[in-house]
C-alpha cells in the first residue's frame, strides 16, 4: 500500500500545501502574502485571514499536481508550532476537519524539525546526496537560530541558540533601518552582491560557547549611519551595496564562527542549514567553502525548501508515519513550542 500523506504548512505568512507519496514529494504548492508589505511585518490578524482564504485552493491545487485524490490519503500532517496562533489554528483545523471527513491518520510536525530535515526532500526527478547521522544542522530563520546535533529523524539536540534576535531578524530589521520593504533578507542579499563586504564593518558580539547574539548589530548599524548620515544625507542610497555586503558579511561571519567551533568540539563531519536565511547565497557560498575547505560534507537545500514550505512538513511527517507517532483529534496549535518539549526531552 502507498504512503500518501497530504502535508499543511500555515504557521507565519505563507500558506502551503504538499503531497508525499512514499517518501517522494509529488507537489508543493506556496501562496505568499503579499498585503503584509505596506506595513513592514507580518499583522497577525491579517495572516490569519489571508491563510482561510487560501488553504483550500492550495491543497486543491497540491493535490491536482501529484495527481491523487482525497480518498487516496493515508495521513494529514500540519504545523503544530511554532508560529502566530491565529495562523497555526487554520491548518490544525483544516488537518483535523480533512482526518475525520476522509478517515485517515493526524500528525503534528514541529516547524524546526521540518525545517532540519528539508535536507532530506528528494522528489521522483532528482535525487540529491542526504546527511548522515549524526549530522550537525544550523538552523537560521526569522524566529530562530540554533545549532542542533541530529542524531537521527526523531531525536535532536540543541546545543547552541539565539539569546535574543534571530538571525532573520538581524537581517529584517536592519534592512528596514535602511529604509527596503519587509522582508529586507532577500533585499539585503541582492544589493549584497553588487557590493564590497570590506567597505565597512560591525562590531560582532562575544558570546560563550555555540550560542548567538544579534540584538547588539542592529544598534550598531543605526549608530554608524546616523554619524554617516550627519556628513552626506545621500550616504545610504549612494552606498547601499556596499552597507549591505558588509552588514550580510558579519552575519555570516557571526554563524559561521559558531559553527565552526560547534564542528570542532563535536567532531561531526556532515553539515547541513535550514530555515530562511538559509536562501541567502553568501552564507550558502560559505557553507559550500568551509566544507571545501575543511573536507565536511555540507548540504544546502534548494531555496524553495530553505523558507516556509510544507514539502519539508511532508518529508517530516513521512519519518513520523513510518515511526507510528500520530496525533489524536484534541489536538491543537502552540505559538511556543520548544523542539526539546516536542521531542519529550523536558
Ligand atoms: O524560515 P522562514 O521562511 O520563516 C520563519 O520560520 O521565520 O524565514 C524567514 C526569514 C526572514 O527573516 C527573511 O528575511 C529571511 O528568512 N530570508 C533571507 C533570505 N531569504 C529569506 N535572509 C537573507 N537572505 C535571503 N536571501
Ligand atoms: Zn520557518
Amino acid at each position: 500500500m502507498n504512503i500518501t500523506i497530504l502535508a499543511i504548512e500555515s504557521s507565519c505568512d505563507d500558506t502551503s500545501a504538499a503531497v508525499i507519496q512514499n517518501g517522494l514529494i509529488l507537489s508543493n504548492i506556496i501562496a505568499n502574502q503579499s498585503v503584509h508589505q505596506e506595513y513592514g511585518g507580518v499583522v497577525p490578524e491579517l495572516a490569519s485571514r489571508s491563510h482561510q482564504q487560501n488553504i483550500v485552493p492550495v491543497v486543491e491545487k497540491a493535490l491536482k499536481q501529484a495527481g491523487v485524490s482525497k480518498q487516496d490519503i493515508t495521513a494529514v500532517a500540519f504545523t503544530r508550532g511554532p508560529g502566530l496562533l491565529g495562523s497555526l489554528l487554520v491548518g490544525t483545523s483544516f488537518a483535523k476537519g480533512f482526518a475525520l471527513a476522509h478517515q485517515c491518520k493526524l500528525i503534528e510536525v514541529n516547524h524546526l524539525h521540518a525545517h532540519v530535515l528539508a535536507s532530506f526532500i528528494q522528489t521522483p526527478t532528482e535525487r540529491i546526496a542526504e546527511p548522515q547521522f549524526p549530522f550537525l544542522s544550523l538552523l537560521v530563520s526569522g524566529g530562530h537560530t540554533q545549532i542542533i546535533i541530529a542524531h537521527s529523524y526523531t531525536n535532536m539536540e540543541i546545543i547552541g541558540t539565539t539569546i535574543d534576535d534571530a538571525a532573520g531578524e538581524a537581517f529584517d530589521k536592519c534592512a528596514k533601518v535602511l529604509g527596503l520593504p519587509y522582508p529586507g533578507g532577500p533585499h539585503i542579499d541582492n544589493h549584497a552582491q553588487k557590493g564590497n563586504p570590506l567597505a565597512y564593518s560591525f562590531n560582532k558580539p562575544s558570546i560563550p560557547d555555540f550560542d548567538f547574539s544579534f540584538s547588539g548589530l542592529k544598534t550598531s548599524v543605526l549608530y554608524f549611519l546616523r554619524d554617516q548620515i550627519k556628513q552626506n544625507p545621500e550616504f545610504i542610497s549612494q552606498n547601499i551595496d556596499d552597507i549591505c555586503a558588509s552588514l550580510q558579511k558579519t552575519i555570516i561571519d557571526i554563524l559561521m564562527q559558531k559553527l565552526h567551533a560547534a564542528v570542532k568540539h563535536t567532531g561531526i563531519r556532515e553539515i547541513a542549514i535550514g530555515g530562511g536565511v538559509a536562501a541567502n547565497s553568501g552564507l550558502r557560498n560559505a557553507i559550500a567553502e568551509f566544507g571545501k575547505k575543511y573536507g565536511y560534507n555540507t548540504y544546502i537545500p534548494e531555496r524553495k525548501y530553505t523558507t516556509d514550505n510544507a514539502a519539508m512538513i511532508a518529508i517530516t511527517a513521512y519519518h513520523k508515519y513510518l515511526a507510528q507517532d500520530f496525533a489524536s483529534q484534541d489536538i491543537s496549535p502552540r505559538a511556543r513550542y520548544s523542539l526539546q518539549e516536542y521531542f519529550g526531552k523536558i
